[in-house]
């Protein structure tokens, strides 16, 4: 099968498309034929190992555990293994590949109860495969803070993947969202359901007048004093540096949104397995809209 390898820690061009071979499931594993995946910061970061960290996970000097990167995916079960019991040959999918990554390929074995779920039916498989790194971290973070109806809620790095997702699942949970973001993507978050906006190259944190119940730093570059500062007294501060956990569950519930119309994916380009390099590229500039997705 071909798949996007890299062998060294670096630039974009250290990502080589290459012919390896076809994995086989094991028993408990579907063997999951992709129609698309997506470039995220996570495989930004670790292709060229920034923070110095991702290192003492896959390899100091060189990649080791992990080869082939790719965080999400969207395809179809091209196999299931013998004591798999909620999947069968045929069946669209979608998957957090998580950190065992493997996505940039043709094919992917996954256990069954790993984070994979069947694909929202009112989705292609380009827009399913957005969905499970910048959805579940954002559901993630909004339950970790207890975001309720009535809330208010300011999402600072509105228009990522993140930022685009936690708009539209807190506008969904009732709370009424204030969403920072640059100028170019005012309209955009407004669109999601943000009922206000801070454009924040015009406008300070500190200048905002109003308190809220929770602040969610969805892209991790506010200073988490500026955001505290706006916090009602009993408020939460929640920011995407920190650690929540996801469940097959929390997959489930996207879909289930999805399907009913309250949820929806931003796409900002579409590359295909032999532009990841330039995908990559484009990516790690942070100035993305939504979601860069790879046409398998
Ligand atoms: N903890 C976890 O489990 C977890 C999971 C997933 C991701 N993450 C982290 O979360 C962060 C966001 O991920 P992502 O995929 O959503 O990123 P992304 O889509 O690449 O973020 C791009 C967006 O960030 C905005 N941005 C860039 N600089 C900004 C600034 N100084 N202030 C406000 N917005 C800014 C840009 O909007 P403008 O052009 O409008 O500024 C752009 O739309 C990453 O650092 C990632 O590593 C953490």
């Amino acid at each position: 099968m071909k798949a996007v390898v890299y062998e060294k820690y670096g630039p974009p061009d250290v990502l080589q498309l290459k012919g390896i071979a076809k994995p086989a499931p094991k028993d408990n594993e579907v063997l999951v034929k992709v129609h698309a995946t997506t470039v995220t910061a996570g495989d930004w970061r670790m292709r060229k190992a920034d923070p110095f960290l991702a290192r003492l996970f896959n390899g100091l000097f060189n990649p080791r555990r992990v080869k082939i990167l790719g965080f999400e995916l969207a395809g179809v079960v091209e196999e299931a293994g013998k004591a798999v019991t909620l999947y069968k040959k045929g069946d669209p999918v979608f998957a957090f590949c998580g950190f065992k990554f493997g996505a940039y390929a043709e094919y992917k074995c996954l256990p069954e109860n790993d984070l994979i779920a069947l694909k929202p039916s009112n989705m292609t498989f380009e827009e399913a495969a957005t969905v499970p790194v910048g959805g579940l971290t954002a559901l993630r973070f909004l339950k970790k803070a207890g975001v309720k109806a009535g809330d208010h809620v300011l999402i600072y790095g509105a228009s990522g993947s993140v930022g685009t997702f936690a708009v539209q699942l807190a506008v969904h949970r009732g709370a009424q969202v204030t969403a920072v973001c640059s100028t170019a993507n005012l309209d955009l978050v407004r669109s999601l359901g943000a009922s206000t906006v801070v454009d924040y190259t015009r406008e300070d944190l500190s200048k905002i007048t109003a308190r809220f119940d929770v602040v969610l730093d969805a892209v991790g570059k506010a200073s988490a004093r500026a955001c505290k500062s706006l916090l009602k007294p009993a408020g939460k501060y929640v920011s995407v540096r920190g650690a929540a956990k996801a469940s097959a569950d929390d997959l489930s519930t996207l879909k289930d949104l999805i399907e009913a119309g309250k949820l929806r994916t931003v796409i900002d380009r579409v590359y295909t397995l032999e532009q990841v390099p330039e995908a990559h590229a484009y990516v790690e500039q942070f100035r993305k809209r939504g979601n860069v997705v790879v046409r398998v």
